[in-house]
């Protein structure tokens, strides 16, 4: 296996710029929740590690549940507008407030299909928090609530995104060079 230092372009964000930002996303959903209580779905399994820093900020009660979804292709970069629930909600969430938490909204197809079979259980209120927006490549339109950064078409690692399944539990997000990926791989052989 490769180290993560072997294919890193560049730190995109810092450790603690993420910190503040979960901080402050965490407080801006405490205020915006006052007088309520709330439901975050967690997608898995790239939102988890934002989830758990993210809920040590929000004041307001709120319970957890996680789903897994698999897109077509997937291993590969990309997914496809055909997503497939994998792991479902352990509660109904019939009338009550759902955050989606998400590590990243690329093309928006997987979020998508997650919002439309969410919506058909009858939440009182559905709403999306993302870490990360790589809004240039949208092919959907997903309404974002809750955003952390918005990131330029690049692959990225860390706090909670994997590459090839690996580094999620990196401090910092960073950028994937694909040059030396291929290289790493090559002489390892397995790419
Ligand atoms: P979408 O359906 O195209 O929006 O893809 C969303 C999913 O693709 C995310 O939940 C991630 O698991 C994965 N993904 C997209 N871009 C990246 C990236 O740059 N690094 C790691 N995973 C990514
Ligand atoms: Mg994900």
């Amino acid at each position: 296996m490769y180290s993560y230092q072997d294919v890193l372009s560049e730190i995109l964000i810092d450790e603690k710029t993420l910190q503040e930002r979960v901080k402050a996303l965490g407080e801006e959903i405490s205020r915006d929740y006052e007088g309520e209580d709330l439901i975050f779905v967690c997608i898995l399994r790239g939102g988890a590690v934002f989830l758990i820093d993210l809920m040590r900020h929000v004041t307001v009660p709120n319970q957890i549940e996680f789903m897994a979804v698999a897109s077509y292709g997937a291993g590969k970069r990309e997914s496809s507008g055909e997503v497939r629930i994998t792991y479902d909600l352990n509660s109904k969430i019939e009338g009550r407030n759902i955050v989606i938490v998400e590590d990243i909204i690329d093309s928006g197809n997987t979020l998508n299909a997650v919002i439309q079979v969410l919506s058909t259980r009858g939440p009182k209120s559905l709403y999306v928090c993302t870490l990360l927006d790589k809004e240039s490549r949208r092919e959907v339109v997903i309404p974002i609530r809750y955003r952390g950064f918005m990131i330029p078409d690049k692959f990225v690692y860390g706090y909670g995104l994997d590459l090839d399944e690996y580094f999620r539990n990196l401090p910092f997000i960073g950028v994937v060079d694909l040059e030396k990926l291929e290289q790493v791989k090559k002489k390892l052989g397995n790419g």
